[in-house]
C-alpha cells in the first residue's frame, strides 16, 4: 500500500513516516520535500538519512508549487493515503515573506489535491493549525469556535480548510484536517521555543524570552501526535466527506514554567526578557474530546518527561551544530 507524506523532511512528516515504517510493515512510504531553507537544511537531510535506513522508504526532492512536476510525479501512482504536511510554517517569518505562505500553503495544497483526483486516496489528511483561533476569551476551544487569525500564516490555514471543504463537496475525495497545537519533542523544529532555548543552553548564548514567558501553550508531544494519527487512519470511523479535529494534549502550560523546570533540572540559561510580539497569540488551549473519543487515546505524555526525551535526543545528536 503506497502512502504519500509531503513535508517528509519536516518535523511532523518525518516523525509520522518513522512511526509508519516501524509499525505498519505493509506501507510503502513515498516521502516528498524540497528541503526549503526556512531552517537548517542539514537537519532536514539528517531526518531523511534516518528514513532511508528503511527499505520501504522512497524520497522525492520536489517542490509542491511546481504544478507540472507534481502532476508528473502522480502519474501512474495510486496512493492509498496522502498526508499533506509540506508548508511554510512559523508566525514571525510572515512579516518578511508573506507571499511565500500564499504560494506554498495555498497553491501547494491545490496542486496536490488536483494531482490526486485522477485516483483519489482512501483518506487525505492535511495540516491545519491552532493559530486559526487567534486570541480567544474562553477555553478550551472547540473545533466549532469562530476563527480569529492574527497573521498571514493563520489566514492560509483557514483558507486550506475552506479549499478542503470545497474539494470534499465537489470531487470524490474524503479529507481530514488536523489543527496541530505546539508540537514538541525529538526531531523537533529549531525555529520553535523549546529547540531555540536548547540551542542557547548548549551554546551559552542569550535566550530572548517573549512576553516575560507569560504565553501559555498547549504543548503536544510528537509521540502522541504520531500515535493518534496512526489510530485515526487505521480505524474505520464514520464521517462526512470532510472532518476537522483539534490535535492537542489540552494541558496548557506557560513558557516560564517550562523554563523554571529546565533550570532546576539542567542548570542556568542566560535569559533576556523582551516584550510581546503582536503576531503571537497569548494562549492556546484546545478541546481534544472529538479526536480522543474516536481514537480512544487518553494517555498523553507528561510534559517533564517529554522535555527530558527532547533534551536527551538533542544532546545525543549534537543538534546545536545544525
Ligand atoms: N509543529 C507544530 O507545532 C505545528 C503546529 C501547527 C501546524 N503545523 C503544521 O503542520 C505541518 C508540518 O509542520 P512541521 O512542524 O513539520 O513543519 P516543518 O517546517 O518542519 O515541515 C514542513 C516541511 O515542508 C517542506 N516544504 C516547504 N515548502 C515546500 C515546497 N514548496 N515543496 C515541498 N516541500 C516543502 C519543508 O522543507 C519542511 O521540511 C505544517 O503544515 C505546519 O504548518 C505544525
Amino acid at each position: 500500500m503506497k502512502v504519500l507524506i509531503t513535508g517528509v523532511a519536516g518535523f511532523i512528516g518525518f516523525s509520522l513516516a518513522h512511526e509508519f515504517l516501524k509499525k505498519n510493515k505493509k506501507f510503502e512510504i513515498y516521502g516528498l520535500d524540497n528541503f526549503d531553507n526556512y531552517y537548517s537544511v542539514n537537519l532536514k537531510k539528517k531526518r531523511i538519512s534516518e528514513l532511508t535506513k528503511f527499505k520501504k522508504f522512497k524520497f522525492f526532492n520536489l517542490d509542491i508549487t511546481n504544478r507540472k512536476k507534481i502532476n508528473n510525479f502522480f502519474k501512474k501512482k495510486k496512493f492509498y493515503m496522502i498526508f499533506h504536511f509540506a508548508a511554510q510554517a512559523g508566525v514571525r517569518y510572515t512579516r518578511f515573506y508573506p507571499k511565500k505562505y500564499i504560494f506554498t500553503n495555498i497553491f501547494g495544497l491545490i496542486n496536490i489535491l488536483d494531482a490526486c483526483l485522477q485516483s483519489p486516496p482512501k483518506i487525505f489528511v492535511y495540516a491545519s493549525s491552532s493559530s486559526i483561533y487567534g486570541d480567544q476569551k474562553t477555553f478550551p476551544v472547540k473545533e466549532s469556535k469562530k476563527h480569529s487569525p492574527k497573521n498571514i500564516y493563520a489566514t492560509t490555514k483557514i483558507l486550506n480548510e475552506s479549499i478542503a471543504e470545497f474539494y470534499s463537496r465537489y470531487f470524490n475525495i474524503k479529507l481530514i484536517g488536523l489543527r496541530f497545537f505546539t508540537v514538541y519533542g525529538e526531531w523537533g523544529r529549531p525555529d520553535m521555543f523549546l529547540l531555540k532555548m536548547l540551542k542557547c543552553f548548549y551554546t551559552k548564548k542569550v535566550f530572548y524570552l517573549n512576553n516575560l514567558g507569560n504565553h501559555l501553550r498547549d504543548f503536544t508531544y510528537i509521540g502522541d501526535v504520531t500515535k493518534i494519527i496512526r489510530r485515526l487512519v487505521t480505524i474505520n470511523f464514520r464521517y462526512d466527506k470532510h472532518k476537522i479535529f483539534n490535535l492537542c494534549s489540552s494541558k496548557p502550560i506557560s513558557l516560564k514554567t517550562i523554563i523554571n523546570f529546565i533550570i532546576k533540572r539542567y542548570g542556568q540559561i542566560n535569559i533576556k526578557k523582551i516584550k510581546r510580539d503582536n503576531l503571537d497569540v497569548l494562549k492556546t488551549h484546545g478541546n481534544n474530546s472529538s479526536i480522543t473519543q474516536i481514537t480512544k487515546y487518553k494517555k498523553f505524555m507528561n510534559i517533564e518527561l517529554g522535555i527530558q526525551n527532547t533534551f536527551e535526543w538533542y544532546r545525543k545528536y549534537k543538534i546545536y551544530k545544525y
